[in-house]
């Protein structure tokens, strides 16, 4: 009995030093720079959604907050989760479920001449 027991505690000690580690690895992260294309409304990086209505531009995480599937798709304007079909309207709001809370707005720093954004994270 006491032996399963430790094992088990171990078992957690080991998960929990996989997270912590991992998500000192992420904070250490704390901005990407990535190519941006300015005649393009949607664009779509491994986990980024730039958006660009006339000329404001927003930058979502592209991970749905309904569990976390990789958004890669629009169809008429909306962005649609493949897993379970959430779609989230050109703000980030989601506008059918699942998912109801918005994307993550993520903060940027555009650098137009060398068709270039920094995202925060
Ligand atoms: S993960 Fe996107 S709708 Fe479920």
């Amino acid at each position: 009995m006491k032996l399963s027991a430790g094992i088990i505690l171990a078992g957690f000690a080991v998960l929990w030093d996989k997270m912590v580690r991992s998500d000192r690895e992420m904070a250490a992260i704390r901005q990407i720079t990535l190519p941006y294309n300015p005649n393009r409304d949607f664009t779509f990086h491994d986990d980024f959604i730039i958006i660009k209505k006339n000329d404001d531009l927003q930058v979502f995480s592209s991970r749905c907050t309904h569990l976390g599937c990789i958004i890669r798709s629009i169809e008429n304007e909306k962005l649609i989760c493949p897993c379970h079909g959430s779609t989230f309207n050109s703000d980030g709001h989601p506008e059918k479920g699942p998912a109801v809370k918005p994307l993550k707005k993520l903060a940027y720093q555009l650098d137009n001449s060398n068709q270039q954004i920094t995202i925060e994270l």
